[in-house]
């Protein structure tokens, strides 16, 4: 397997609406998409774009709020209540040689490759065989290229 670019780096927070002033006034950030839901993976999304000089494919900073009580990240926002980095995503050309990949290294997958916020299937792998860092395995988007 061949490690593909860096897509996005997650970032947990308990209020998107308080993200996007900050990264809007504080950072700088011109290119934020309307948040949504995404309530089969528990989670309010949005994308902050980091663009590149091409203006196209920066890599984005993910964030993401709990859509309810069952959320997902809802334990990660108890440990770190104002927010964090959750975890980051990288591409990959073809998402079932990554898992196969990742699988032969016996890496632990935290569930069935699905599709994700951003259309095209991932995986996530456990933080504790990845060097600390929950990680999102993620198909490159053929539009992409
Ligand atoms: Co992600």
């Amino acid at each position: 397997m061949k490690l593909g670019r860096l897509n996005h780096i997650g970032v947990a927070t308990p209020s998107i609406a308080e993200s996007i002033r900050y990264y809007r006034d504080v950072m700088g950030a011109v290119q934020i998409t309307e948040p949504f839901d995404l309530p089969e993976q528990g989670v309010k999304v949005c994308f902050v774009d980091t663009p590149t000089d091409s203006g196209m494919n920066g890599t984005q900073i993910e964030l993401i709020e709990p859509f309810d009580e069952s959320s997902p990240i809802n334990g990660f926002l108890a440990k770190n209540p104002a927010g964090g980095q959750h975890h980051v995503c990288y591409e990959v050309e073809n998402i079932g040689e990554a898992r196969t990949w990742f699988e032969g290294l016996g890496k632990r997958i935290l569930g069935p490759t699905r599709i994700g916020a951003h259309g095209t299937p991932i995986f996530f792998l456990h933080p504790k065989d990845m060097m600390g860092q929950l990680t999102e395995i993620m198909e490159t988007p053929k539009e992409a290229h």
